[in-house]
């Protein structure tokens, strides 16, 4: 607290305050959590688990639209800005499980009329009448998991499809949604420069609207941990991301996001959404959620395992875990995910999404600008191209106990080495 000028006024300073204030919450997303594959890639660590026989779909969605009514008291009011139904494999569910999931999302919350609805869909569940079947349910952007058109590197990653698949799902998902993002991965298995750039060729040749471009990371506890297969060096893989960057920039793409790139009007907004800290309603197994109210923020994670998810919510108990965000937290998680955004966010939009005045963030800020990792310009918190390569350097800044050596990363994964940001929707 603070007293101004006004003898007996006190005037209360928003980030001397031990809980934020909200004049307004921040827009609210829904993400759903679907989490069966065909069959588990050997690089991947998300909450997907193999399917054996059948996914018990019917259950399942009756499971999540319980959960979502469990969760009404914590949105109520709220308009729902865009869905993301992520995985796992969600194109694994029949289109009338979707269309089932969807009517009774719409008859719980209200959607904008405009809401972005996107499903995530792997090559290997492919099927056009199916994918027909997707968007007459209301779903309007797909993100295809395509990671490489080559079919040595298919092979390589474990993929269930090959690269006809691949190239035939691309081609119905723009005829059918138009709106499609297309994930690739490089940095892959002996993967050259001259390699990648026949990849990504294959997929500008559908000119996709949005492209997700991920380097590929050995996650703990994958297959690929345990038993590394030969990756590029670090030259070549910023090689690859460079020749990606050129290419991408000269057919008319915005890298608008660390890993992400659009035609002009076609950013993710789900996506944006997170990295401008909006809040999230999480549910399905492992989903993570984000909810502001006028004094507070919670994060919340649902039961991880599908099964135990199930048997949870048939007793009315789907969350695992609840805390509040502490006051010492927030600016680094905020500084989190707006850095990551090539263009930055308003300075402005710090107060109004974590309710805590910007000199909470004071000390981060004003180093990272000495450092040459951040733009000057006070109306701005937006990473220098400098801050850009040394992402991570960047975000630890911002955390409350100084980092010991943060590792150079030059496009740091969808997952934020410090925080782990699974289940929430983010095309990584
Ligand atoms: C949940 S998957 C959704 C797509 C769908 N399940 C599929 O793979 O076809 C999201 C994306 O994360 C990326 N990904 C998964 N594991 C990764 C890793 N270890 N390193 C980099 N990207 C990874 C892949 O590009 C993948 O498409
Ligand atoms: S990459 Fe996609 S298909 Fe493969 S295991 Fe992970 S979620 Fe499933």
């Amino acid at each position: 607290m603070t007293n101004d000028a006004t003898p007996g006024r006190i005037v209360v300073d928003a980030g001397s305050l031990a809980h934020p204030t909200f004049t307004a919450l921040p827009p609210l997303a829904l993400y759903i959590h679907i989490p069966w594959c065909l069959k588990k890639c050997p690089y991947c660590d998300f909450n997907s688990h193999e399917v054996h026989g059948e996914a018990p779909e019917a259950k399942y969605v009756d499971a999540l639209l319980a959960d979502l009514e469990f969760a009404l008291p914590s949105i109520w009011g709220r308009k729902v800005v865009s869905v993301f139904m992520g995985g796992g494999t969600p194109s694994l569910f029949s289109a009338a499980a979707i269309d089932r999931l969807l009517g009774g999302v719409r008859a719980r919350v209200p959607l904008l009329p405009d809401a972005e609805i996107t499903l995530e869909a792997n090559p290997g569940t492919f099927e056009r009448q199916k994918f027909a079947d997707f968007y007459a349910a209301g779903v309007n952007r797909l993100s295809l998991g395509v990671q490489s058109f080559d079919p040595a590197q298919l092979k390589a990653l474990g993929r269930v499809h090959d690269a006809d698949e691949a190239k035939r799902a691309a081609e119905a998902a723009l005829i059918i949604f138009g709106n499609v993002n297309i994930d690739l991965m490089y940095g892959l298995p002996r993967q050259s420069v001259v390699e990648a750039r026949a990849d990504l060729a294959a997929a500008l040749a559908f000119a996709p609207p949005h492209l997700s471009f991920y380097h590929l990371t050995l996650e703990p506890n994958t297959l690929f941990h345990r038993y590394p297969p030969p990756l590029p060096d670090d030259d070549t893989a910023a090689d690859i991301e460079d020749a990606v960057h050129a290419t991408l920039d000269a057919a008319g793409y915005q890298h608008y996001e660390t890993s992400a790139y659009a035609k002009p009007g076609r950013q993710c907004a789900h996506n944006a959404n997170y990295w401008r800290f909006g809040d999230y309603l999480g549910i399905g197994a492992g989903a993570h959620s984000k909810l502001s109210f006028a004094d507070r923020i919670v994060r919340q994670l649902r039961w991880k395992q599908p099964k135990q998810y199930l048997e949870q919510v048939a007793h009315a108990r789907p969350l695992q875990e609840e805390v509040e965000v502490a006051r010492g937290d927030v600016g680094f998680e905020f500084m989190l995910n707006a850095l990551r955004l090539t263009a930055g966010v308003p300075t402005a939009l710090f107060a109004e999404r974590t309710g805590y005045a910007l000199s909470l963030v004071a000390g981060g800020i004003d180093a990272a600008t000495r450092r040459g990792l951040l733009e000057p310009d006070p109306t701005r918190l937006a990473p220098t191209e400098l801050g850009r390569r040394f992402l991570n350097d960047l975000q630890a800044l911002f955390l409350n106990t100084p980092m010991s050596a943060p590792a150079r990363t030059r496009n740091a994964p969808e997952v934020a080495p410090l925080v782990r940001i699974e289940a929430t929707g983010i095309e990584r």
